[in-house]
């Protein structure tokens, strides 16, 4: 977001804690107040899916309350609001791609959390679109290719899930689908159809196995050496907090109503591991 909406033309104010906290009213309407900006995008959230488990009291203050507060900040400045929630709002039993209408129901703190978040934007402001994503990596942060490109210089065999189904999302993408948006939400009143949830990935669907089998891929034709992968199941690799099995998203009324298609994340992929490990010929010139 703070490359893509400046080079866009768009002036921002990026804002984190303690300047600007999420949780706080006032941190909020000192915010708004003071750069008077014509919309917010609030990509900010407790995201330790695991330590959430521990600390429900800080993830529901940071992901629930806290869009329940900027929805009410943005409501009383008369902007529309961009919100960011995630597939972790179902249990992923479903058996086929996740449609908006789908009812919710978080097997995690987090994802609970999540959802609650999403009901107090929308309630307290009708301008606020709510971008359900999942899986989302980029150059920058810690994130599951980095997170693979690391373990795979350490080891010369690593094991990844491989029962978990979804797709990844790039963040620059999410970011460019957010930049175009941005004019039609400004001038969107209330009842818009641009308004409310939307469901948000890459595509096409995989599972983390096979998101890794083509990072190693893209490592490789990078000159990094890649590990032997395996395929291993989710009781093989037990975390705090329960994972859903299938949580693919279906991204069909993004396409329809907000004219945005599911970004082939391949293309991301490459993006980004082009910026993470620079080819050599490109070195030697
Ligand atoms: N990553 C994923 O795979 C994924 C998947 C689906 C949905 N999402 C959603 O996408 C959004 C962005 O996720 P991300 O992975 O980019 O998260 P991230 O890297 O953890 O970034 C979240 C940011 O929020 C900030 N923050 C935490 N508490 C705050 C507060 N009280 N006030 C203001 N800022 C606060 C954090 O600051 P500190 O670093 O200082 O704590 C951090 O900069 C979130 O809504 C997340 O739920 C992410």
């Amino acid at each position: 977001m703070c490359h893509r909406l400046p080079a866009a033309g768009h002036a921002i104010l990026a804002g984190e804690p303690p300047e600007l906290d999420l949780t706080s009213a006032a941190s909020l309407d000192a915010a708004l107040a003071g750069f008077r900006p014509d919309i917010v995008v609030n990509a900010a959230a407790y995201t330790a899916v695991d330590r959430a488990e521990d600390q429900a009291e800080l993830a529901f203050a940071v992901n629930a309350t806290g869009p329940g507060l900027l929805g009410e900040a943005t409501a009383r400045a008369g902007i529309p609001v961009v919100h960011f929630s995630t597939d972790y709002v179902f249990d992923g039993s479903l058996g086929r791609p996740y449609t908006e209408a789908d009812p919710p129901a978080p097997a995690s703190v987090y994802g609970a959390s999540k959802l609650a978040g999403e009901r107090l934007l929308l309630a307290a402001n009708p301008r606020a679109l709510v971008l359900r994503t999942a899986w989302v990596c980029s150059a920058h942060g810690g994130n599951f290719v980095k997170t693979m490109l690391r373990l795979g210089r350490e080891r010369a065999e690593l094991g990844v899930v491989a029962d978990q189904q979804g797709a990844p999302s790039f963040a620059d993408d999410l970011a460019d689908a957010v930049v175009s948006l941005l004019p039609r939400l400004v001038a969107a009143p209330a009842g818009d159809p641009a308004f409310g949830v939307f469901h948000l990935t890459g595509a096409p669907h995989t599972t983390w196995h096979g998101f890794a089998q083509a990072i190693f891929e893209g490592a490789a034709a990078r000159g990094q050496a890649a590990p032997r992968l395996a395929a291993i199941t989710t009781a093989d690799y037990p975390t705090r907090a329960r994972r859903p099995a299938d949580s693919r998203l279906d991204c069909r009324r993004s396409a329809e109503i907000l004219g945005i298609e599911a970004a082939d994340w391949r293309a991301g992929l490459a993006r980004c591991l082009d910026a993470l490990l620079p080819r050599k010929e490109a070195n030697a010139a």
